[in-house]
């Protein structure tokens, strides 16, 4: 689906990365409008944000009073990204300062708002500016950002922008998810989410682990906070950015996870566990690196097995909390595979179970995933090819349908004079 997007650059030097933004946003098919400030013309000029946008390029309050453009281009919009957001514009947005038509368009606009901070690592600390943060986030605003790094002199530290295809990631994951379904359907939902692969180590440099990348577990923690959830995201070796407005638990090792896990599903009311737990770890773990011996040419280790976690939960009373577990199985055949995603939801007494195939070159890293979602009597619920954005999607409306069953039942029941 097209969107019309419109990208307010404000005037940090930051400026020239958001021409990537714009160009990453108009490959990807999408209608872009640029909304310049003063301050960013001085950094990128127009002619150059109009080619990459292949739109006109409008930056005064008082042009085009006629087709009454100071409202026109904020109504209009599907999504606006600001990249970069100065410590000014930020300000001006937590106040709502209509002064310049980037300000107009956002007083005038309903559709979501992400912003990529950059600025001074002192600035980005200010009270004043974090107050400001706090602001529009409480207000639904999505900050990507800022990143640790070289920032435009010789200091360093968080005020970077984020690179243009995490702000891309990011705007455009927001805006499916608000076209998904309802918008603010998880509202006042817990939801704990566990992403990657876990580490099991072998000595203080060695581990076993496995090709998980944290993608989709990602994907859904976005997802399921663009929707209104409050989200724990417990993350054992993410290889992916963390998500933004996401409480963040970052764990290793299969024990690690059960802990974390264990803890944030008191009162949960979705435990998604689409972390790649190890089944097995190492019985010792070396104190030592484990050094080559040389009488020798084998090596090997004993492993013992892990809890399983899923299960563990499953098998306590867990009333209230719905549990969606994992099969990623390299099984070729179709029907086999839903078999064994079958007996594996019975086996770990999960509600909803997200069945995929994995191998070489399927599953882990890329940005799609096929996936069967079966339900709670074995039945298929979904079948779904597409990216892991929109899988977290499919995931999420299962499990908002069963929450609005469960309130339904509840309403039912407390009605029922029996
Ligand atoms: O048994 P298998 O590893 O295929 O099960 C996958 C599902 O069980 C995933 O949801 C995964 O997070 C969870 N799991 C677990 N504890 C383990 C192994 C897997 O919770 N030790």
């Amino acid at each position: 689906m097209t969107l019309n997007i419109v990208v307010g650059i404000t005037g940090g030097i930051a400026a020239y990365k958001a021409v990537g933004v714009v160009r990453a946003l108009v490959l990807a098919g999408h209608d872009v409008h640029v909304l310049p400030t003063e301050g960013a013309l001085r950094f990128v000029g127009k002619p150059t944000l109009e080619a990459i946008s292949r739109n006109p390029v409008h930056t005064e309050l008082y042009e085009g009073v006629a087709e009454v453009r100071h409202v026109a281009i904020g109504q209009a919009a599907d999504l606006i990204v600001i990249a970069p957001a100065t410590a000014n514009t930020i300000a001006k947005m937590a106040v709502g300062l209509a002064d310049d038509l980037l300000g107009n368009s956002l007083l005038a606009s309903e559709a979501p708002v992400v912003i990529a901070p950059a600025m001074h690592t002192e600035m980005w600390r200010h009270p004043a500016t974090q107050a400001n943060i706090a602001t529009l986030e409480a207000r639904g605003v999505t900050v990507v950002g800022p990143a640790v790094g070289q920032l435009t002199g010789t200091d360093s530290g968080p005020g970077r922008m984020e690179e243009p295809e995490v702000i891309v990631a990011a705007a455009l994951a927001v805006a499916a998810s608000r076209s998904a379904a309802q918008p603010g359907d998880l509202a006042g939902r817990r939801v704990v989410v566990t992403a990657g692969g876990t580490r099991e180590p072998l000595d203080p440099v060695r581990f076993l682990g496995n090709r998980s990348s944290g993608k989709q577990g990602v994907a859904i923690a976005e997802a399921a906070r663009a929707r209104g959830a409050e989200v724990v995201l417990i993350a054992a070796n993410l290889e992916v950015a963390d998500p933004n407005g996401c409480e963040m638990r970052p764990v290793s090792s299969a024990i690690e996870l059960q802990a974390a896990v264990t803890e944030a599903a008191r009162g949960a009311d979705a435990v998604i566990m689409a972390a790649a737990v190890a089944d097995y770890r190492p019985a010792n773990v070396s104190e030592q690196k484990i050094k080559k011996d040389a009488s020798n040419d084998g090596l090997t280790i004993e492993l013992v097995r892990n809890p399983d976690i899923l299960a563990g939960l499953g098998h306590a009373p867990h009333d209230g909390t719905l549990l969606v577990g994992f099969a990623a199985e390299t099984e070729p055949d179709d029907e086999r595979l839903l078999e064994l995603g079958r007996a594996k939801r019975r086996a770990k007494g999960a509600d909803v179970l997200v069945v995929n195939r994995v191998g070489w070159t399927e599953g882990f890293a890329s940005d799609d995933n096929s996936v069967v979602i079966l339900g709670s009597d074995d039945e298929i619920v979904t079948r779904l090819h597409g990216t892991k954005l929109s899988v977290a999607g499919a995931i999420l409306d299962v499990v908002a349908s069963k929450f609005a069953h469960t309130t339904d039942d509840r309403t039912t029941k407390a009605a029922d004079p029996a």
